[in-house]
């Protein structure tokens, strides 16, 4: 069988979708029932070469964040150069399919562009903070529903105060570059959400305790301090070996983070299966199993906005590639296999979506 040519799904779009979209209600229909979102991270190259992932995306999602194409390094590759042209590839496709965007993300240790490494130093830290994000929030301004403005901050062994991670911007500017970018993002968009987004906060093991706690006094002394965080992202990048899932500590870190005036969204969810076996229907069950534990003790909290998923299908994870499984088999971390066929994992996200938040 061969693909539909991109021109003809253009020129009879509706059609073409229409005819592939599975019938039951997707995630963000579940979802917006409690008034909270779903989406999904989405690659800019899989607009020109996977029309199919794209009706499930539509079917599925609210909301959508550029895998890549907001970082840094793709925005301004050269000294003063910005380059919006991926990223306004994933708004227009959003945009034509009613769909929000995030913004992800404005200041992270990653993805910084080679000039960018080379320039910053104290000297040089504010000016080049200010100009970036005055420049790029200001560039797409109303038209993004959040920015994490700044992503994984933390790393409480490293030494700096409050369990911040040690970067060329703390380097830089101390622990102050997280002020100054969250109020620049606030002068630039004031519509957008203002996010900082974070990993490893999800088990019961001694170093994710560590950055919750030290997460929760530096959000305190932020919020203490007007610096204008909004909300907390959750990356929620699980392990399904993972024993350590304690839904009280769960529980407690979310009203903890709510106690403070902060929202909350789960930003990047996927399941890890390495250490499961390799029998399909055995590593499935569990993947759901753990994430629908792990949702049912973060989502009952009202602060809690909504879901988003690294990536919809199995087809397309970064997890192959950066926690590749012993065995060398795929991983099956998303809520549609590498077929678009839903999957026990989509099946516990929609249940969980589907109970309503506490009073
Ligand atoms: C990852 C992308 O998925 C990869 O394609 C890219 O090579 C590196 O970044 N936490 C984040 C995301 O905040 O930006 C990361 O995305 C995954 C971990």
């Amino acid at each position: 069988m061969s693909l539909p040519t991109r021109r003809a799904l253009l020129a009879a779009p509706a059609l073409a979708l229409a005819a592939a979209a599975p019938a039951a209600p997707g995630l963000q229909a579940r979802a917006s029932r409690h008034g909270r979102f779903y989406g999904s991270a989405l690659n800019v190259d899989a607009l020109a070469a996977d029309p199919a992932l794209l009706v499930h995306i539509r079917q599925e999602c609210g909301i959508l964040v550029g895998e890549y194409s907001f970082k840094w390094a793709e925005l301004e590759p050269q000294p003063g150069v910005f380059d919006y042209a991926k990223a306004e590839e994933l708004m227009a496709f959003a945009a034509r399919s009613g769909l929000r965007m995030r913004g992800h993300t404005l200041i992270w240790h990653e993805a910084m562009p080679q000039w960018l490494q080379e320039q910053l130093s104290p000297a040089t830290g504010e000016t080049l903070m200010r100009r970036y994000i005055g420049t790029v929030a200001g560039h797409f301004r109303g038209r993004l529903a959040h920015w994490d403005v700044v992503n994984e901050p933390m790393h409480p062994e490293d030494g700096p105060p409050f369990g911040l991670r040690d970067t060329p911007w703390l380097r830089a500017l101390g622990p102050g570059y997280l002020d100054l970018a969250f109020h620049s993002c606030a002068e630039a968009d004031p519509g957008a959400l203002r996010v900082l987004n974070e990993f490893g906060i999800d088990y019961a093991i001694d170093w994710q305790e560590r950055r919750r706690v030290k997460l929760l006094e530096l959000l305190a002394h932020l919020r203490a301090h007007g610096v204008p965080v909004q909300a907390v992202g959750m990356q929620a990048h699980l392990d399904a070996a993972e024993r350590a899932l304690d839904q009280k500590v769960l529980e407690r870190f979310v009203a903890d983070l709510a106690g403070l005036g902060l929202k909350v969204i789960v930003t990047e969810l996927d399941v890890r299966d390495d250490g499961l076996p390799a029998d399909i229907a055995v590593r499935d069950a569990a993947v759901a199993a753990h994430a629908r534990a792990w949702l049912d003790a973060v989502l009952p909290n009202p602060a809690v906005l909504g879901v988003l998923t690294w990536g919809l299908s199995d087809r397309h994870s970064w997890l192959d590639a950066r926690f590749p499984r012993r065995d060398g088999l795929p991983q099956r971390p998303l809520p549609l296999d590498a077929q678009l066929r839903r999957k026990p994992l989509w099946a516990a996200i929609a249940a969980s979506l589907e109970q309503p938040p506490a009073p």
